[in-house]
């Protein structure tokens, strides 16, 4: 079996479902010890509390028990990996900081990193944005990368080898009705990750991004189903990707294979972004 990633240490952030946890297998599957963080952890005393201030969809996760960041760390070493469980909030500095040098403790490097922590629950026409909403879907879908690059960047500028994957959107790339907010962070995700390629790149560090299209996470299956259909009809092959569609372009750009790719977006969206009637 071929393992690209042996001997590398990934740490995946918003790990506890969906995508985040999808990543965090692959790249374990791959050969990567994983580090899986999130704010959510099953059995966590704080949950009730930490789900209230997140809002809507960390609630309905919580109560539907759609929490498997211990599971997805259990899951990992039952491939012989390493792996470690840590409540890591993308938008505290000090958390994300101190996290970081703990997992460089334990395991001795950080090699990947995968941005993928986001906010997806506020849509609204510019009239309705919520204010409150805009600044946190800035805090940690933006902030929360930006917090999480700088507090790794010294490890892999060290080490002289680094892999940072920020997730974006088709959001980001097309816009998105309603969705104001977080159109706009998944726009700022293709700065900071075209701006950082260039600094990485005399450290062997290369930054890259992936655009998702429409991808059936527990996330998605949450959306209107009206809008659901609209939007798999806008892919040209009539379904939405599956989260392994996505992990598997992650698990390529971790790899030695990508070492001459830096700053890209690379669309894995199934066509949506191409002209269709
Ligand atoms: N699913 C899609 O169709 C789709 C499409 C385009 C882009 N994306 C992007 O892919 C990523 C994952 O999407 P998903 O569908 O799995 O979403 P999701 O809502 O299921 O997962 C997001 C994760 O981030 C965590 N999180 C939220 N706030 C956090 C914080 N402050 N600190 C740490 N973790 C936090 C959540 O607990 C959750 O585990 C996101 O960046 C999203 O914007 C998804």
């Amino acid at each position: 079996m071929s393992l690209p990633l042996e001997g590398k240490v990934a740490l995946v952030t918003g790990a506890s479902r969906g995508l985040g946890r999808a990543d965090a297998l692959t790249l374990a599957q791959a050969g990567a010890d994983v580090v899986v963080t999130d704010i959510l952890i099953e059995e966590d005393e704080n949950l009730e509390e930490t789900t209230q201030q997140l809002g809507p969809m960390a609630q309905i996760m919580a109560q539907a028990k759609t929490v498997y960041t211990r599971s997805t760390a259990d899951e990992i070493r039952a491939m012989g990996r390493r792996s470690a469980v840590f409540r890591m909030d993308v938008t505290d500095r000090e958390e994300v900081r101190s996290v970081m040098a703990k997992v460089k403790e334990q395991f001795g490097r950080i090699d990947i990193l995968v941005n993928n922590a986001a906010t997806l629950d506020h849509t609204a026409r510019l009239e309705h944005q919520n204010d409150e909403f805009w600044e946190r879907d800035l805090r940690v879908n933006l902030t929360g990368a930006y917090n999480c690059c700088k507090a790794v960047w010294p490890y892999m500028k060290e080490q002289k080898w680094g892999r940072i994957i920020n997730m974006a959107s088709v959001a980001g790339t097309l816009g998105g009705y309603g969705q104001a907010s977080y159109s706009t962070t998944k726009a700022g995700i293709l700065g900071l990750t075209r701006s950082l390629a260039l600094e990485g790149a005399r450290y062997n560090i290369t930054v890259n991004a992936i655009v998702p299209g429409i991808i059936n996470t527990e996330a998605f299956q949450l959306t209107n189903p009206d809008m659901r259909e609209r939007m798999i009809a806008r892919t040209a092959f009539k379904r939405p990707g599956e989260p392994e569609d996505i992990a598997h372009a992650i698990a390529f750009l971790a790899s030695e294979k990508a070492k001459y790719i830096t700053g890209i977006a690379l669309p894995v969206a199934g066509g949506i972004d191409l002209f269709t009637f």
